[in-house]
């Protein structure tokens, strides 16, 4: 299996890294525009092949899309952060220039690729490379709901001194801090969490949760990668593995939740031929009306690119 990363900066070199040490791809190509950078990460991850004793082979490629060809996975990374006196419109217009011209470069080198994108704002950049990747949005989804899970759950193993591992969950919606954690689908070894944790507390379990991308940029300056990057990979390997995981996505919904034409956060089945299926949970009166909250602000952002496109 061959599998891209392109951006070779924090998210998408850890991305590459728990790829190759966890041989989930026998083949990565990590790509950057920046010169000699993917090079130099990718021989830095090479290097600990002997330590680590794995044998996938990481190689690194300067802007050159044909080092890519025939990628069954690509991993979209590449973006900028918001800088002092950007716009949210400004980011979105620098970004989404961006991941159009990665994703034109990648459907013209990897036409069967299945494309998983990582770039922010997540929601609105994994519709652009729906735009124009031409290809069925069963192929075209984004990393979020994973790595808001596992912020979640960690929280939670935290409070009750529990394993991780035990930690079941979903999380829907946006990517922010309009995300729908829902208590009535968290259990830990079985045990539905409201059980376990009074309704205050995990209230604030799930404001941290929302907020827990903004807790990382206080503390580091930048935003995380560790997480972010291992949640990639794990969709990965969900798709290389064919394994049929049960993951929250930002999918493309027709009809899925009531809603169209929006890119959104939903439980789906993740296998060999991407998103296999979405899962639709029996909300309660309350739930959908932050899913639909999430889904207005997620809407407005997308109406931000569309407009861009119209006048462009
Ligand atoms: P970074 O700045 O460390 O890396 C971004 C890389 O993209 C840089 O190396 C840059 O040279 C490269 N790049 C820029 N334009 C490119 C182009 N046209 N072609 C190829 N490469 C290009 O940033 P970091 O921390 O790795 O984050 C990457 C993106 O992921 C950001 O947009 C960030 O906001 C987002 N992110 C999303 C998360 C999620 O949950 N979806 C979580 C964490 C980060
Ligand atoms: C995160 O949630 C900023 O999207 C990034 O860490």
């Amino acid at each position: 299996m061959k599998v891209t990363v392109v951006g070779a900066g924090n998210v998408g070199a850890t991305c590459a890294d728990v790829l190759a040490t966890r041989e989930i791809a026998n083949e990565i190509v990590l790509l950057d525009i920046k010169e000699g950078f993917a090079e130099g990460k990718a021989l830095d991850i090479w290097q600990t092949a002997p330590i680590n004793l794995y044998d996938s082979r990481t190689v690194g490629s300067t802007n050159d899309y044909a080092r890519t060809a025939d990628s069954d996975v690509v991993v979209i990374t590449s973006g900028l952060p918001r800088k002092p006196g950007m716009s949210r419109d400004d980011l979105i217009a620098t970004n989404a220039g961006i991941v159009k011209t990665v994703t034109e470069n990648v459907v013209k080198y990897s036409p069967n690729a299945i494309i998983i994108v990582v770039s922010n704002p997540l929601d609105v950049m994994t519709y652009c490379a729906f735009l124009n990747a031409n290809m069925p949005s069963s192929r075209v989804f984004g990393m979020a709901g994973v790595l808001d899970t596992a912020r979640y759950r960690a929280f939670l193993a935290e409070e009750l001194n529990v394993s991780p591992k035990d930690i079941q969950a979903v999380l829907m919606g946006g990517h922010g801090d309009t995300m729908v954690p829902l208590p009535r689908y968290t259990t830990v070894g079985g045990i539905p969490v409201t059980e376990l944790i009074d309704e205050a507390r995990l209230n604030e379990i799930i404001e941290r949760t929302k907020f827990g991308g903004g807790e990382i940029v206080k503390l580091l300056g930048t935003s995380a990668w560790y997480a972010p990057g291992a949640a990639a990979a794990q969709m990965v390997e969900a798709v290389v593995r064919d394994q049929k995981r049960i993951f929250p996505v930002c999918a493309w919904l027709q009809g899925e939740y009531g809603m169209s034409d929006i890119y959104l956060g939903v439980p789906v089945v993740l296998g060999k031929n991407g998103i296999e299926k979405i899962i639709e949970l029996q909300l309660n009166e309350a739930e959908r009306a932050l899913l639909v909250d999430s889904a207005e602000a997620v809407k407005g952002v997308m109406d931000v690119l569309d407009n861009m496109n119209a006048n462009a």
